[in-house]
């Protein structure tokens, strides 16, 4: 059992690196407000063919916030369909990471992600409206680092974590597919 286990794994990775081109499709996303610090929060996907998908996301933040820091969580999804940790699990500063007082690789990722795509894209305080347009998971920023399988990456937002009292602000949680790239049939000239 366990050796048959092995060899479909060891196809997915010897065909993965005959194919560089794993592409990352979002499936879902939640996105959870939290009543008293965030409101009116609303993710949607958009569909643009069988590869790609893009993520609408909107929030109202109820007070400014000074010192945001987020928990980033990764999980994959095993054999019996259970979500289980996969590699990452951190908790950075998003205003010193803004700020550029600190430089955490997977820090400089999220950034160039939040700048690419949303509103996020100035030093902190954040206050009011934040949202998003369009945003996906860019595979050159992480090539080949997810083996294909179905991941969930949790991100947490917390006011002045670690120093009491520190508040849960609110969450998003993507759902994503590494995947080989769907070919499709290319209609005749
Ligand atoms: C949420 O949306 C309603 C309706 O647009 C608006 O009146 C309210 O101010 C919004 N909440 C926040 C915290 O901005
Ligand atoms: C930040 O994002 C907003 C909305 O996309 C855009 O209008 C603005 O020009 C951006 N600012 C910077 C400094 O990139
Ligand atoms: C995301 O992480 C937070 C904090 O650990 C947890 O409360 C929440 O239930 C998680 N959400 C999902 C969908 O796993
Ligand atoms: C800001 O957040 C950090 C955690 O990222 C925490 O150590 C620090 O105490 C907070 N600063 C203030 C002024 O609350």
């Amino acid at each position: 059992m366990h050796s048959i286990v092995l060899v479909v794994f060891n196809l997915n990775t010897i065909c993965q690196l005959c194919d560089s081109s794993v592409v990352y499709k979002l499936k879902n996303i939640e996105c959870l407000a939290m009543p008293g610090y965030s409101a009116n929060a609303s993710c949607r996907l958009k569909a643009l063919n069988w590869n790609k998908a893009v993520a609408q996301m909107d929030v109202d933040l109820v007070n400014p916030l000074h010192n945001i820091s987020i928990q980033f969580q990764v999980f994959k999804r095993d054999y019996s369909n259970k979500f289980q940790p996969f590699l990452i699990d951190v908790i950075l500063n998003v205003c010193d990471l803004l700020a550029r007082r600190s430089f955490m690789p997977y820090g400089l990722i999220i950034l160039k992600i939040a700048k690419k795509f949303s509103n996020f894209n100035h030093s902190c305080p954040f206050a009011g409206h934040l949202f998003a347009r369009d945003a996906y998971l860019d595979e050159s920023l992480f090539p080949n680092f997810f083996p294909l399988g179905l991941y969930k990456m949790n991100v947490t937002i917390m006011e002045n974590y670690a120093k009491p009292p520190s508040t849960h602000v609110g969450g998003i949680v993507w759902y994503v597919q590494a995947m080989q790239p769907i070919q499709t049939k290319r209609k005749p000239k």
